[in-house]
Order: C-alpha cells, then sequence, then structure tokens
C-alpha cells in the first residue's frame, strides 16, 4: 500500500452496509474505500448494547489500523448502540484525529422536509427500535412541529436478505405481516424509514405491500449527501482522504460467500480478504 492510502472505512454487520457503500461510490467515486462486513457474527439486530458496541468498537479499531481517518457505520444499530460513545469517549482517549459517523442523523434530517400528516414509521431491528433512537433524534429536528414517530421491528428481515431469500414466500409473508402491524399502530403514516440497511434489497417488495401515497426514505442516496458535505464542511479531514480510486472489501466470514452475494448486491465482482476480529 502506498505510505499515504488512507481510505475511507464503512462497517456494517454485514451486507447491508452495501446499500450504503453503493451510494457512496456513486457520489463520492475518486476516494479509495476499506468495507468491513462482520459477517461472522452478524445479525446484529438481538444482541445487547454491550455486544453491539463491543463488536462496533473492535471493527473501528481495524479499520483505523488499516489506514482509515474517518469511518462510516453503515449500520443502523451500531449506529444506534455504539456511536455515541465511540464519539465521546474512544476518540477524544484513543483517536483524536479520527472521526466516526453514523447513518441516523442524516436520515432524520430529511423527514420534517419529507412528512405531510406528521406521522412518521420506522422499520427496524429490535436493537434500534428497543434503543429509540429515532424517535428521541426526530424530537431534535422538530422541536416546535413534534411528529409522531411509530417503530416496528423486524427481525426476520436481516435474516432471509443474509441468506439471500429475498424472492423466497417467506420474504413475502414477513414484509407484508410487518407492514400490516406497523399500519394497524398508526393507519396516518405517510413516510417511512427503512432504519436498518439491510432493508432497501427488499424494497421491491416492500412498495408492493405499501398503501399508495406513502413515502420510503432510503438512506443511501441520503447518506453519501450528508458525507460530501461533511468532507466539504472538514477540508481538514477530505484532504487527509487518500484518492486513488481503490476498493477493498474485508469479512469476517467466508471470503467465498461475500464475494457472491456482494456481487449480487453491488452489481459488480468483488474480491474480498478474511480477517478476524476480536
Ligand atoms: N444492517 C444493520 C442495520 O442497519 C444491522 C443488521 C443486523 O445485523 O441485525 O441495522
Amino acid at each position: 500500500m502506498p505510505v499515504n492510502y488512507q481510505p475511507i472505512g464503512v462497517f456494517d454487520s454485514g451486507y447491508g452496509g452495501l446499500t450504503i457503500f453503493r451510494e457512496l461510490l456513486k457520489e463520492l467515486p475518486e476516494y479509495d474505500y476499506l468495507y468491513l462486513g462482520d459477517n461472522a457474527r452478524n445479525p446484529y439486530g438481538n444482541r445487547s448494547f454491550e455486544v453491539v458496541y463491543e463488536y462496533t468498537w473492535q471493527a473501528v479499531s481495524q479499520l483505523f489500523e488499516r489506514g482509515c481517518r474517518l469511518v462510516v457505520l453503515a449500520c443502523n444499530t451500531a449506529s444506534a448502540k455504539a456511536l455515541r460513545n465511540i464519539q465521546q469517549k474512544e476518540l477524544p482517549a484513543f483517536y483524536p484525529d479520527r472521526r466516526v459517523l453514523g447513518v441516523i442523523r442524516p436520515s432524520v434530517e430529511m423527514i420534517p422536509e419529507m412528512t405531510k400528516t406528521g406521522h412518521v414509521g420506522i422499520l427496524g431491528t429490535v436493537g434500534t427500535v428497543l434503543s429509540d433512537s429515532y424517535p428521541l433524534e426526530i424530537a431534535k429536528v422538530s422541536p416546535f412541529s413534534p411528529i409522531t414517530v411509530v417503530q416496528e421491528a423486524c427481525p426476520m428481515w436481516v435474516p432471509i436478505v443474509e441468506n439471500n431469500l429475498i424472492e423466497s414466500p417467506g420474504a413475502a409473508y414477513f414484509v407484508q405481516q410487518n407492514l400490516a402491524s406497523l399500519f394497524s399502530k398508526d393507519p396516518r403514516i405517510d413516510t417511512i424509514i427503512l432504519g436498518c440497511t439491510h432493508y432497501p434489497l427488499l424494497s421491491g417488495l416492500i412498495s408492493k405491500y405499501l398503501p399508495v401515497g406513502v413515502h420510503l426514505l432510503d438512506q443511501g442516496p441520503v447518506v453519501a449527501g450528508k458525507l460530501k458535505d461533511y468532507l466539504f464542511r472538514h477540508p481538514e479531514m477530505e484532504e487527509v482522504c487518500s484518492k486513488s480510486g481503490g476498493r477493498e472489501y474485508l469479512t469476517t466470514e467466508s471470503t467465498r460467500n461475500f464475494d457472491q452475494l456482494a456481487n449480487l448486491f453491488l452489481g459488480k465482482s468483488v474480491v474480498s480478504q478474511h480477517i478476524k476480529l476480536g
């Protein structure tokens, strides 16, 4: 690797972060990137706060050791359960010149202009829903006209994506069931955040069962646009991110599986390397 190789790190528990990654590549193709999927320990969605924090910090540290100065947590569960502590404790103590960004805040900032009814639905993992990160962050961006936020945990959706069962009857069953449950809690919802980076891979199916006129917020393009803006506002970080168009992929599971599925999700072939975390 060249001495000044400092890629942007992109982390997810598995394949879901590729939905963010492909948008970063479209919006900001000139940078070097290092993607890490913790496929061996996925899903994170049902794990405790402590475990998600530990795994996420191990992954971020690994990306730092490999030269990243900036890491994007392309995972809602990790953003909900680990980001704040990493930003407030680990970075000041151990890596004061590095930055870690998440996906929740950028998504939430879009909400006030998207909803007309003021009723918003969140679809996410059990961990993201229980953390209440979305309702708390939405309340902060719209303090004077409160938005009603209703959440639905969809614990089967990540295993469906990770096992490439997107076209299966089981996928249709669970998507339909969770959407019906969300709308039974609040029929006035007009905007839904896909609050898990795996879910855009099911968006064809989701749209099929969505009431007419309800908008879906897909995080990939939003996060990519906000990252561009962040780099513009932080030239000191922008300058140290290397720009030779490199892409590298790391997985904690079998590289053969990763390469096959990543290819499907990214639309291009990928050669990953296996690493161990922890
Ligand atoms: N893709 C992740 C998210 O955005 C997590 C999925 C999981 O590992 O449960 O929440």
